[in-house]
Protein backbone atom coordinates (compact mmCIF):
# COMPACT_ATOMS: atom_id res chain seq x y z
CA UNK A 1 0.00 0.00 0.00
CA UNK A 2 2.06 3.28 -1.08
CA UNK A 3 1.09 6.23 1.01
CA UNK A 4 -1.45 7.69 -1.23
CA UNK A 5 -4.29 5.09 0.30
CA UNK A 6 -2.58 6.23 3.99
CA UNK A 7 -4.03 9.76 3.59
CA UNK A 8 -6.58 10.96 6.18
CA UNK A 9 -8.83 12.78 3.42
CA UNK A 10 -11.09 14.22 6.66
CA UNK A 11 -7.94 15.50 8.00
CA UNK A 12 -5.68 17.49 5.58
CA UNK A 13 -3.62 20.20 6.01
CA UNK A 14 -5.62 22.69 4.58
CA UNK A 15 -2.43 25.05 3.76
CA UNK A 16 0.93 23.53 3.03
CA UNK A 17 4.31 25.43 2.74
CA UNK A 18 7.55 23.64 1.62
CA UNK A 19 11.24 25.12 1.20
CA UNK A 20 12.30 23.45 -2.05
CA UNK A 21 15.79 22.50 -0.98
CA UNK A 22 18.87 20.59 -2.76
CA UNK A 23 18.94 21.66 -6.16
CA UNK A 24 22.55 22.06 -6.12
CA UNK A 25 23.62 19.33 -4.37
CA UNK A 26 21.73 17.34 -6.70
CA UNK A 27 23.36 18.21 -9.88
CA UNK A 28 26.37 17.93 -7.98
CA UNK A 29 26.06 14.02 -7.67
CA UNK A 30 25.12 13.94 -11.06
CA UNK A 31 28.83 16.06 -12.14
CA UNK A 32 26.49 18.82 -13.56
CA UNK A 33 26.32 22.42 -12.72
CA UNK A 34 23.99 24.33 -10.70
CA UNK A 35 21.30 25.65 -13.16
CA UNK A 36 20.90 21.94 -14.35
CA UNK A 37 19.40 21.05 -10.36
CA UNK A 38 17.38 23.81 -10.70
CA UNK A 39 16.22 22.96 -14.08
CA UNK A 40 15.06 19.57 -12.87
CA UNK A 41 13.73 20.90 -9.83
CA UNK A 42 10.66 22.21 -12.09
CA UNK A 43 9.57 18.95 -12.63
CA UNK A 44 9.16 18.51 -8.64
CA UNK A 45 7.18 21.60 -8.66
CA UNK A 46 4.29 20.25 -11.10
CA UNK A 47 4.43 16.71 -9.65
CA UNK A 48 4.12 18.75 -6.46
CA UNK A 49 1.27 21.24 -7.18
CA UNK A 50 -0.72 18.37 -9.10
CA UNK A 51 -0.57 16.24 -5.88
CA UNK A 52 -1.80 18.51 -4.01
CA UNK A 53 -4.81 19.98 -6.05
CA UNK A 54 -5.71 16.63 -6.79
CA UNK A 55 -5.92 15.93 -2.72
CA UNK A 56 -8.03 18.64 -2.64
CA UNK A 57 -5.20 21.08 -0.48
CA UNK A 58 -6.67 24.65 -0.21
CA UNK A 59 -3.15 26.50 -0.36
CA UNK A 60 0.31 25.14 -1.53
CA UNK A 61 3.20 27.77 -1.05
CA UNK A 62 6.42 26.98 -2.09
CA UNK A 63 9.59 28.88 -1.55
CA UNK A 64 11.33 29.51 -4.87
CA UNK A 65 13.75 32.44 -3.99
CA UNK A 66 14.84 34.14 -0.76
CA UNK A 67 16.38 37.58 0.09
CA UNK A 68 19.58 35.89 0.49
CA UNK A 69 19.67 34.02 -2.71
CA UNK A 70 20.05 37.09 -4.62
CA UNK A 71 23.65 36.98 -3.22
CA UNK A 72 24.70 34.25 -4.96
CA UNK A 73 26.79 34.27 -8.34
CA UNK A 74 25.43 36.34 -11.03
CA UNK A 75 25.47 33.69 -13.31
CA UNK A 76 23.44 31.81 -11.05
CA UNK A 77 20.78 34.50 -10.03
CA UNK A 78 20.06 35.08 -13.78
CA UNK A 79 19.64 31.86 -14.64
CA UNK A 80 17.17 31.09 -11.93
CA UNK A 81 15.35 34.51 -13.15
CA UNK A 82 15.19 32.79 -16.81
CA UNK A 83 14.22 30.07 -15.74
CA UNK A 84 11.23 31.69 -13.53
CA UNK A 85 10.05 33.28 -16.60
CA UNK A 86 9.85 30.35 -18.58
CA UNK A 87 8.11 27.96 -16.69
CA UNK A 88 5.22 30.61 -15.57
CA UNK A 89 4.79 31.07 -19.18
CA UNK A 90 5.13 27.56 -19.72
CA UNK A 91 2.80 26.47 -16.79
CA UNK A 92 -0.59 28.55 -18.01
CA UNK A 93 -1.98 25.87 -19.76
CA UNK A 94 -1.14 23.14 -16.84
CA UNK A 95 -2.76 25.70 -14.34
CA UNK A 96 -5.42 26.99 -15.94
CA UNK A 97 -6.36 23.25 -17.28
CA UNK A 98 -6.15 22.06 -13.37
CA UNK A 99 -7.99 24.85 -12.06
CA UNK A 100 -4.99 26.41 -9.84
CA UNK A 101 -4.73 30.02 -9.04
CA UNK A 102 -1.52 31.34 -9.28
CA UNK A 103 -0.39 33.73 -6.47
CA UNK A 104 3.16 34.90 -5.20
CA UNK A 105 4.74 36.94 -2.06
CA UNK A 106 7.80 38.79 -1.55
CA UNK A 107 9.42 42.07 -2.84
CA UNK A 108 8.13 41.53 -6.49
CA UNK A 109 8.83 44.82 -7.61
CA UNK A 110 12.95 43.77 -7.14
CA UNK A 111 12.78 41.03 -9.43
CA UNK A 112 13.43 42.28 -13.41
CA UNK A 113 11.04 43.60 -14.90
CA UNK A 114 10.22 41.05 -18.04
CA UNK A 115 9.71 38.76 -14.49
CA UNK A 116 6.94 41.06 -12.72
CA UNK A 117 5.41 41.35 -15.59
CA UNK A 118 5.01 37.82 -17.04
CA UNK A 119 4.15 36.81 -13.00
CA UNK A 120 1.35 39.65 -13.00
CA UNK A 121 0.00 38.43 -16.33
CA UNK A 122 -0.15 34.98 -15.35
CA UNK A 123 -1.91 35.83 -11.75
CA UNK A 124 -4.41 37.80 -14.08
CA UNK A 125 -4.45 34.73 -16.08
CA UNK A 126 -5.40 32.24 -13.37
CA UNK A 127 -7.40 34.81 -10.98
CA UNK A 128 -10.75 32.72 -11.16
CA UNK A 129 -9.20 29.11 -10.86
CA UNK A 130 -10.75 27.63 -7.41
CA UNK A 131 -9.49 24.80 -6.78
CA UNK A 132 -6.35 25.38 -5.18
CA UNK A 133 -4.32 28.83 -4.47
CA UNK A 134 -0.49 28.14 -5.33
CA UNK A 135 1.97 30.80 -4.16
CA UNK A 136 5.48 31.24 -5.11
CA UNK A 137 7.32 33.06 -2.85
CA UNK A 138 9.91 35.08 -4.91
CA UNK A 139 12.83 37.72 -3.44
CA UNK A 140 11.05 36.36 -0.20
CA UNK A 141 12.03 36.37 3.25
CA UNK A 142 10.01 36.80 6.56
CA UNK A 143 11.59 39.54 8.07
CA UNK A 144 11.72 41.36 5.50
CA UNK A 145 7.80 41.10 5.10
CA UNK A 146 6.99 41.68 8.99
CA UNK A 147 9.23 44.84 8.54
CA UNK A 148 7.48 46.02 5.30
CA UNK A 149 4.15 45.08 7.30
CA UNK A 150 4.78 47.61 10.54
CA UNK A 151 6.26 50.16 7.84
CA UNK A 152 2.97 49.74 5.90
CA UNK A 153 0.91 49.98 9.47
CA UNK A 154 2.86 53.84 9.95
CA UNK A 155 2.17 55.27 6.50
CA UNK A 156 -1.49 53.63 6.22
CA UNK A 157 -3.51 57.00 6.35
CA UNK A 158 -6.38 55.02 7.78
CA UNK A 159 -4.02 54.69 11.12
CA UNK A 160 -3.36 58.09 11.73
CA UNK A 161 -5.63 58.20 14.51
CA UNK A 162 -4.38 54.61 15.78
CA UNK A 163 -4.27 53.42 19.34
CA UNK A 164 -1.14 51.72 20.31
CA UNK A 165 -4.29 49.05 21.79
CA UNK A 166 -5.63 48.33 18.41
CA UNK A 167 -2.65 46.56 17.08
CA UNK A 168 -3.81 43.09 17.67
CA UNK A 169 -2.32 40.01 16.16
CA UNK A 170 -5.09 40.27 13.99
CA UNK A 171 -4.71 43.41 12.75
CA UNK A 172 -0.85 42.56 12.16
CA UNK A 173 -1.28 39.37 10.15
CA UNK A 174 -3.73 41.94 7.75
CA UNK A 175 -0.62 43.35 6.68
CA UNK A 176 1.54 40.87 6.07
CA UNK A 177 1.80 39.07 2.00
CA UNK A 178 -0.34 36.64 3.34
CA UNK A 179 -3.52 38.19 4.36
CA UNK A 180 -5.73 36.15 2.01
CA UNK A 181 -4.60 32.77 3.34
CA UNK A 182 -4.79 30.78 6.40
CA UNK A 183 -1.95 29.68 8.09
CA UNK A 184 0.36 26.42 7.17
CA UNK A 185 -0.58 23.32 9.46
CA UNK A 186 2.34 21.82 7.43
CA UNK A 187 5.94 23.07 6.38
CA UNK A 188 8.08 20.48 4.30
CA UNK A 189 11.64 20.75 3.78
CA UNK A 190 13.68 19.07 1.56
CA UNK A 191 17.60 18.09 1.60
CA UNK A 192 17.46 17.32 5.61
CA UNK A 193 18.77 21.11 6.56
CA UNK A 194 16.99 21.74 9.37
CA UNK A 195 16.53 25.53 9.46
CA UNK A 196 13.48 27.47 8.20
CA UNK A 197 15.81 30.25 6.36
CA UNK A 198 14.03 32.88 6.96
CA UNK A 199 10.47 31.52 5.22
CA UNK A 200 7.01 32.59 7.16
CA UNK A 201 8.33 33.30 10.49
CA UNK A 202 5.00 35.10 11.69
CA UNK A 203 2.52 32.42 9.82
CA UNK A 204 4.23 29.14 11.14
CA UNK A 205 4.16 29.55 14.22
CA UNK A 206 2.31 26.73 15.05
CA UNK A 207 2.56 24.66 11.76
CA UNK A 208 3.84 20.82 12.17
CA UNK A 209 7.68 21.04 10.81
CA UNK A 210 8.91 17.78 8.28
CA UNK A 211 12.31 17.57 7.15
CA UNK A 212 13.10 15.10 4.59
CA UNK A 213 17.05 14.10 3.32
CA UNK A 214 15.49 13.94 -0.22
CA UNK A 215 16.84 16.61 -2.48
CA UNK A 216 13.81 18.73 -4.57
CA UNK A 217 14.62 17.44 -7.46
CA UNK A 218 14.32 13.88 -6.46
CA UNK A 219 10.90 14.70 -4.74
CA UNK A 220 7.73 12.51 -5.59
CA UNK A 221 4.07 13.12 -5.36
CA UNK A 222 4.63 9.82 -3.15
CA UNK A 223 7.23 12.07 -0.60
CA UNK A 224 4.80 14.50 -0.55
CA UNK A 225 1.63 11.74 0.54
CA UNK A 226 4.24 10.14 3.32
CA UNK A 227 4.97 13.80 4.87
CA UNK A 228 1.20 13.89 5.04
CA UNK A 229 0.67 10.76 6.37
CA UNK A 230 3.47 11.62 8.94
CA UNK A 231 1.67 14.77 9.71
CA UNK A 232 -1.87 13.29 10.27
CA UNK A 233 0.23 10.97 13.11
CA UNK A 234 0.68 14.15 14.88
CA UNK A 235 -1.11 15.41 18.11
CA UNK A 236 -1.56 19.38 17.38
CA UNK A 237 -2.30 20.57 21.25
CA UNK A 238 -1.62 24.40 20.82
CA UNK A 239 -0.42 24.64 24.32
CA UNK A 240 -3.22 22.58 25.52
CA UNK A 241 -2.32 19.18 27.63
CA UNK A 242 -3.56 15.94 25.42
CA UNK A 243 -5.88 14.98 27.87
CA UNK A 244 -7.89 18.90 26.76
CA UNK A 245 -7.08 17.59 23.48
CA UNK A 246 -9.04 14.30 23.55
CA UNK A 247 -11.79 15.30 25.39
C1 LIG B 1 17.13 25.32 -3.66
O1 LIG B 1 18.27 24.57 -3.98
C2 LIG B 1 16.79 26.34 -4.72
C3 LIG B 1 17.05 27.72 -4.35
C4 LIG B 1 17.47 28.15 -3.20
C5 LIG B 1 16.83 28.72 -5.38
P1 LIG B 1 19.74 25.10 -3.68
O2 LIG B 1 20.20 25.87 -4.87
O3 LIG B 1 19.77 25.83 -2.41
O4 LIG B 1 20.53 23.73 -3.58
P2 LIG B 1 21.65 23.35 -2.50
O5 LIG B 1 21.06 23.63 -1.16
O6 LIG B 1 22.83 24.20 -2.79
O7 LIG B 1 21.89 21.90 -2.73
C1 LIG C 1 16.14 28.41 1.20
O1 LIG C 1 17.16 27.64 0.67
C2 LIG C 1 15.54 29.28 0.12
C3 LIG C 1 14.81 28.56 -0.91
C4 LIG C 1 14.53 27.28 -0.92
C5 LIG C 1 14.35 29.38 -2.00
P1 LIG C 1 18.69 28.09 0.80
O2 LIG C 1 19.50 27.01 0.19
O3 LIG C 1 18.86 29.45 0.25
O4 LIG C 1 18.89 28.15 2.38
P2 LIG C 1 20.20 28.04 3.27
O5 LIG C 1 21.17 29.03 2.72
O6 LIG C 1 20.71 26.64 3.13
O7 LIG C 1 19.75 28.32 4.66
MG1 LIG D 1 20.04 25.26 -0.49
Amino acid sequence: MGFKEKINLDNLPNHIAVIMDGNGRWAAKQGESRVFGHEHGVNSVRETAEAAAELGIGYLTLYAFSTENWNRPKFEVDALMTLFVDTIQREIETLNKNNIRLNAIGDLKSLPGENYRKLMDTIDETRNNDRMVLTLAMSYSARWEITEAVRRIITDKENQQLNAEEITENFFSNYLNTNDMPDPELLIRTSGEKRISNFLLWQIAYAELYFTPILWPEFTKEDFYEAIVNYQSRERRFGLTSEQIKS
